[in-house]
């Protein structure tokens, strides 16, 4: 057995003790996802650089943007609140996890502001950051919910305390958090969701949670409906869930710190995603 390995198995095996300590239930559902990555493989996607031009395009609005600017103020804001609480931001802040990217967030911003959901759905909340843009925006909006699916930090109780702290009370009205994992709480959400305009993936990220979320959300997708989907390059889960799409639109994102890649996919061919 090959030293990293032997090394990468003894950390998950511990990792996973504490988790069966503090949340059984959970923590048995960590078990295939931490065998099932064994199979994965990092995948060597085609970057698109004009990807902000491109999304703008596919929104039928105009480029450059009129609300990239405020996207980018509220984004430094967030990270100057986080940062005030004296907490270090971005790359793995949050144990393992990070938080968003401002790449990632820019594009959150300007999609809910040009196509108004009623009804966001995503995975993964640590400190909030990607929420926070959400609601933001939605509240600019004036109209529509978030709801987020969130499994506290399952190796690292001490961080629990920070998870939302990026979203201030005066923010939570437009907000459900859905304590748990994806796998356990998301199929429920949807079914009496019943529909889906926005779908943001930033929870685990593996092959297969990352198919598991993108294949339960198709089903329930509005026409015109996209979905951001955050860490792709790791491993093959993006890939083989967009290839299994007759006609889906794509786009390769690289994050603003240049580590990571984001998607976005529009599975459906149909169209405007802009509603307003
Ligand atoms: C990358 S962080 C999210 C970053 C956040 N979106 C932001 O912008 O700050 C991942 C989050 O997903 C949670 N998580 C881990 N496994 C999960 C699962 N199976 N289902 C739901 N959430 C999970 C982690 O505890 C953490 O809160």
């Amino acid at each position: 057995m090959d030293k990293d390995f032997r090394r990468e198995t003894v950390s998950r095996l511990r990792h996973l003790a504490q988790a069966f300590a503090t949340n059984p239930r959970e923590a048995a559902r960590l078990v295939p996802e931490g065998l099932a990555s064994y199979f994965e493989h990092p995948v060597d996607y085609d970057v698109d650089d004009s990807w902000e031009l491109r999304l703008h395009q596919w929104l039928d609005v105009p480029w450059p943007c009129s609300e990239r600017q405020a996207g980018q103020e509220v984004w430094n804001a967030v990270v100057r609140e986080v940062q005030d609480r004296g907490l270090a931001f971005g790359r793995h802040t949050y144990g393992q996890y990070s938080d968003g990217d401002a790449a990632l967030g820019r594009a959150l911003w300007c999609t809910v502001r040009h196509t108004r959901p009623a009804v966001v759905v995503e995975t993964g909340v640590a400190r909030g950051v990607t929420s926070r843009i959400v609601l933001e925006a939605l509240e600019r909006n004036g109209e529509g919910h978030l709801w987020s699916v969130d499994l506290p930090h399952p190796f690292e109780p001490d961080l629990r305390a920070q998870t939302g702290i990026a979203i201030p009370a005066h923010r939570r009205s437009r907000w459900s958090y859905v304590e748990g994992s994806s796998r356990r709480r998301l199929p429920g959400l949807l079914r009496e969701l019943g529909r889906v305009d926005l779908f943001v993936h930033d929870s685990l990220h593996t092959a297969r949670n990352t198919r598991f979320e993108m294949e339960r959300v198709g089903r329930v997708l509005a026409p015109g409906g996209l979905m951001f989907i955050d860490d792709i390059s790791t491993h093959q889960g993006f890939a083989d869930w967009v290839r299994g799409i007759a006609r889906a639109r794509t786009l390769i994102c690289p994050s603003e710190d240049g580590e990571g890649l984001f998607g976005i996919v529009a599975p459906h061919p149909a169209g405007r995603a802009v509603r307003a």
